[in-house]
């Protein structure tokens, strides 16, 4: 691949980043030998797991158009990871020319390539930063000028939770988030789980600690819990493809296989 100008010299090309290694199983182009090592791996152990990583952009697609129906305009959307096809500012701005998008990642080389993709869109804006400072997140969004933390807001957390391990209490980076959103805010979460998956699915999931964010893989009732007290949209916490799909065609037979469960809540206004 091309480097892009500006690549931050701390890059480790002999390690795979979890950013690059998705951005190959989404026909990207933004990726290295190492990473296309890595995935190779993995999809002989998952030949789910390609169909898994586009169900879940198939799945923030549709929460965004929930979100922008319900008014949302600015959106804070956290692992946005490597900008590829059919992105958040490309799914909002079509709708609303007007929505402003925060994109935040901790892979250098993600950022590096959102912020050559979104040079020119005074809109948007890429943040080099990490989940586990979610402070950090919310003042530096708030910084930019595109987040007005007064206002609702959506914040999207597709693919990213589950990089958190239990250690750095995911559970109260949740509640900092939600905290600082006004009511009619909605939060998007999907996240891997290890309920009904195959054992090649859970010996896939430890290749993941090859890289520098290793994932965690959680229950149903563990995901629904960094909802926290929002109300839960329809149909709740599912399998990604049976959130709200465009065609109940779409919806594969046995949708517990695509390994991660999606839901969206909002901050009721009347709960203050
Ligand atoms: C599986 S990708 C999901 C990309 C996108 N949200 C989507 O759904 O298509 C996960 C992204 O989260 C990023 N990530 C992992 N841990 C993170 C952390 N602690 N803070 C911010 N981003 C993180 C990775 O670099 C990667 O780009």
């Amino acid at each position: 691949m091309r480097v892009p100008d500006g690549l931050p010299t701390e890059i480790d090309l002999t390690r795979p980043s979890a950013a690059r290694v998705y951005d190959y199983f989404l026909g990207g182009a933004h990726n290295f030998e190492i990473d296309r090592q890595l995935a190779e791996q993995i999809a002989a152990m998952t030949p789910n797991l390609a169909a898994t990583m586009r169900a879940g952009r198939e799945f923030l697609r549709r929460a965004v158009r929930v979100l922008l129906d319900a008014g949302i305009d600015q959106f804070l959307d956290i692992g946005s990871g490597i900008p590829t096809v059919g992105n958040v500012h490309e799914v909002a701005q079509r709708v609303n020319p007007q929505a402003r998008i925060v994109y935040v990642d901790i892979d250098p080389v993600a950022v590096s390539h959102s912020r050559e993709l979104l040079a020119g869109n005074d809109l948007t804006a890429v943040l080099h930063a990490d989940l586990r400072d979610a402070e950090r997140i919310i003042a530096e969004a708030r910084a930019t000028g595109l987040i007005d933390f007064d206002r609702p807001v959506g914040i999207l957390l597709a693919g990213v939770v589950h990089f958190v391990p239990a250690a750095d209490r995911p559970g109260e980076l949740l509640g900092t988030l939600r905290a600082a959103a006004a009511p009619g805010s909605f939060l998007v979460i999907s996240h891997s789980t290890f309920e009904d998956q195959p054992q090649e699915m859970l010996d896939a999931q430890r290749l993941s600690a090859r890289t520098d964010t290793e994932i965690t893989l959680r229950s149903r009732a563990e995901i629904t819990g960094f909802f926290g007290d929002w109300t839960l949209l329809a149909p709740g916490v599912v399998h990604m493809p049976r959130w709200r799909p465009d065609a109940p065609g779409d919806v594969d037979d046995h949708p517990e296989r695509f390994g991660a469960f999606g839901g969206v809540a909002t901050h009721a206004r009347s709960a203050g």
